[in-house]
């Protein structure tokens, strides 16, 4: 047991405590989809810090964990999650993906914004992310894996969740794609050569963060999925200057849209009642 291993047993004990006993599905929100804790009704709510997970060392963000309901079906909802870019190690970024599943929660979605590589994949258009490159350069089962440390990812996103999104997404009208996520550390955003360059390597869209949750979900066996929200295009894409700023500005547009794919989703999923 390192110490990390004793933070997520601390971390799930709290959220036992706090919450009692763990929804089957959980969800982590990226920028711009604040919408979607509107949607919770009887929500409560508190500071990661208050249940042994960690705040956004980036100024702006504040994180907290909410549980309530969602069309009839109580979730955990994780806003604010940490990055590698903010001097977090890769085992630190995944805390609350391994508490929630610890805590007891089945089922995981997983939201970012990203950058467009390819065309079709413009500003606006929501993804359902089927694959990945981690060119992070580390991965949270680095140094002793939680609870393993040579994990099959080929079916790291879950078909029975990619299919749900996917249905959801084109159910409330919002433009939709399945595709690849290229995993970058940041803070910087690419080069245009970079841009180009993973779009070669199969990538069709770029974003910081996602990956490492996703890897530690599937050493933990947690069946995963993923909505990423087309932002910006890539680096050397578009004569716009990028801006975090602007990609916020953006997220918020696009996150209504996936705010509703969201909930039509696990609503979806909870009342078909299929399992992991
Ligand atoms: N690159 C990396 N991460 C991002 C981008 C991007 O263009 N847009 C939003 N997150």
């Amino acid at each position: 047991m390192n110490a990390e291993s004793n933070a997520v047993k601390r971390a799930s004990e709290l959220l036992e405590q706090r919450f009692g006993a763990a929804p089957s599905m959980a969800v982590v929100l990226g920028s711009g989809l604040g919408g979607f804790l509107e949607q919770l009704d009887a929500a409560e709510q508190v500071d990661t810090d208050s249940v042994g997970l960690l705040q956004p060392r980036v100024a702006g963000h504040g994180a907290r964990v909410w549980v309530g309901g969602c069309a009839g079906h109580t979730v955990a909802v994780a806003a604010g999650r940490v990055h590698l870019y903010e001097g977090y190690t890769a085992q630190e970024v995944v805390r609350t993906v391994r508490a929630f599943r610890e805590w007891g929660v089945e089922r995981l979605i997983l939201t970012n914004a990203v950058g467009g590589v390819r065309d079709g994949f413009d500003p606006g258009t929501l993804v359902v992310v089927r694959d990945h490159l981690n060119l992070q350069g580390t991965s949270p089962l680095v140094g002793g894996g939680y609870p393993r440390t040579f994990v099959d990812v080929s079916a790291a996103y879950d078909p029975t969740l990619r299919r749900a999104l996917l249905d959801a997404a084109t159910a409330v009208g919002a433009p939709v794609r399945e595709g690849v996520l290229a995993a970058m550390l940041g803070p910087s955003y690419e080069t245009p050569a970079e841009v180009r360059m993973l779009g070669t390597m199969g990538a069709d869209v770029v974003g910081m963060s996602t990956v490492p949750e996703v890897l530690a979900a599937a050493a933990m066996s947690m069946p995963c999925g993923v909505l990423s929200m087309v932002t910006n295009h890539g680096a050397g894409r578009s004569d716009d200057v990028l801006s975090h700023d602007d990609v916020t500005r953006m997220a918020a547009t696009a996150g209504a849209a996936a705010a509703s794919t969201l909930s039509t989703a696990i609503e979806r999923l909870l009342e078909e009642g299929t399992r992991p």
